[in-house]
């Protein structure tokens, strides 16, 4: 993937840095990200666009993994982005990202996280039920303010992937259900509300898909409910397809190359815009996993082994679910290498185990893998996405740092949680009387 490659000392580098300086310099469980590889990925999905000559927005799921460094990094690469929580908010906000160029998605926005966002100056409100609809004009006539809107619509469209990461389908519990007329119903709501100056629709079928029919299909209805909505004078200016391009964890997965979801979508939406006589709305995206996944590398240091003969080679590693829950939540499948020999000969098919008090707390199942020894290092592939962002303190180990690499050079954006981290927030006070 991107830039990683053997070096002369036969060791996996990325980004032209040697992973076992990286392991030495900053420690493990290391992440480490490929940035060219990001900006690669940013530079093919506009070129798609700018090929197929219409207008766009390309904005990241901060969700997938954030940091300042991350944000400023899209700043930089002039993409936008999603953002979700008024944590994530916040953090663009540390990074001077242009909050004008973010939406803000959630089921359940609360008043104070959409009274940051318009303090915050966020650009785009991406509207998801009725409660929230009355909840930000409220806020906005308060604040004597306007915003751009969208309404999250969920198409009804089921995309093949694991139930949990599934979103676009009926029984969702996200966004506007098309099919009851739910959606119209927040169409016409919002029009009445001048403080909501409404530019288009939204919606996002699931995580981590590998077909494009999906896409077709929701695309196909976006633009059908645009032109029954055309009928009232409305035009809509923006259609969001949300994210959601598969990525290739191990061998087994055959996605699509990222650009290739989205020139399919450019394509779909042209057509049926043109066979509507339907001005073309500007065309977003938000993909999240597709732009970081494959440019993460987790490092991990081995320890200990228990040989069951006959039945399973454990060896674990410093790390596990707390820095990458995937692998127990989703059964999610990776690939490592040892980072001191990448391209050596398997000898053994081995399961490689976190160090979390928990029997699901295992990263790889059956790596063929070769001799390893206690203090060697293991490169865990495609971890860009969704590992740091889901991690936990569960049994209060501490997060692990986060590095950029490029050009051969290293550069620490997140710095390993120290025990004394976890526990400042824990109080130690006498009860008082409420
Ligand atoms: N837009 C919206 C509204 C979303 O809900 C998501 C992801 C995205 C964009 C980005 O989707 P992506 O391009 O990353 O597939 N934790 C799960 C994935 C959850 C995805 C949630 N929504 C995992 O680790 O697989």
């Amino acid at each position: 993937y991107g830039t990683q490659a053997t070096n002369q000392a036969g060791h996996l580098s990325i980004g032209g840095v040697d992973t076992l300086a990286l392991a030495h310099e900053y420690g493990t469980p290391l992440i480490v990200y490929d940035v060219a590889l990001i900006k690669q990925r940013i530079a093919e999905f506009k070129q798609v666009f700018e090929e197929a000559g219409v207008a766009y927005k390309v904005t990241y799921a901060s969700k997938a993994f954030t940091a300042i460094a991350m944000y400023q990094l899209l700043a930089e690469q002039g993409v936008g982005c999603d953002v979700v929580s008024g944590g994530e908010i916040y953090t663009a906000q540390q990074a001077g990202f242009p909050l004008a160029n973010a939406s803000f998605h959630g089921n359940n926005k609360t008043a104070a996280e959409l009274e940051y966002a318009l303090t915050a100056g966020v650009g785009t409100i991406v509207l998801d039920n009725f409660h929230e609809i009355d909840l930000l004009n409220d806020i906005l006539t308060r604040h004597e303010q306007s915003i751009d809107v969208l309404l999250r619509i969920a198409p009804g469209i089921s995309a093949h992937t694991h139930e949990y990461i599934m979103t676009g389908q009926e029984d969702s519990k996200f966004g506007f259900d098309l099919k009851s007329g739910q959606a119209t119903q927040a169409f016409e709501k919002v029009q009445a509300l001048p403080r909501l100056n409404l530019r288009g629709v939204h919606c996002h079928i699931g995580s981590q898909i590998f077909e494009t029919n999906g896409f077709e299909m929701a695309a196909t209805a976006m633009i059908d409910l645009l032109v029954q909505w055309a009928q009232t004078g409305f035009t809509a200016e923006v259609l969001n397809l949300g994210g959601g391009f598969g990525v290739r964890y191990t061998a087994a997965d055959q996605p699509l190359a990222p650009q290739e979801y989205v020139r399919d979508i450019v394509k779909v939406v042209k057509q049926q815009a043109a066979a509507a006589k339907l001005p073309l709305p500007e065309i977003w995206i938000e993909p999240g996993r597709s732009m970081v996944a494959e440019a993460g590398t987790s490092l991990y240091t081995i320890g200990s082994r228990k040989d069951l003969p006959g039945i399973r080679h454990y060896v674990a590693v410093d790390g596990g679910m707390g820095d990458n829950i995937r692998p127990a939540l989703y059964e999610a499948k990776y690939s490592a290498v040892l980072a001191n020999a990448p391209e050596a000969e398997p000898v053994e098919t081995v399961s490689i185990a976190g160090k979390y008090c928990e029997s699901g707390d295992m990263l790889l199942w059956d790596l063929p893998l070769p001799q390893s020894q206690p203090g060697d290092v293991l490169a865990m592939f495609v971890t860009g996405a969704y590992g740091y962002s889901m991690a936990s303190n569960y049994n209060r180990n501490p997060r692990p740092a986060v590095v950029f690499v490029e050009n051969g050079a290293a550069r620490l954006i997140i710095k390993r949680e120290t025990y004394a981290d976890m526990a400042q927030l824990d109080v130690n006070e006498s009860p008082s009387h409420l």
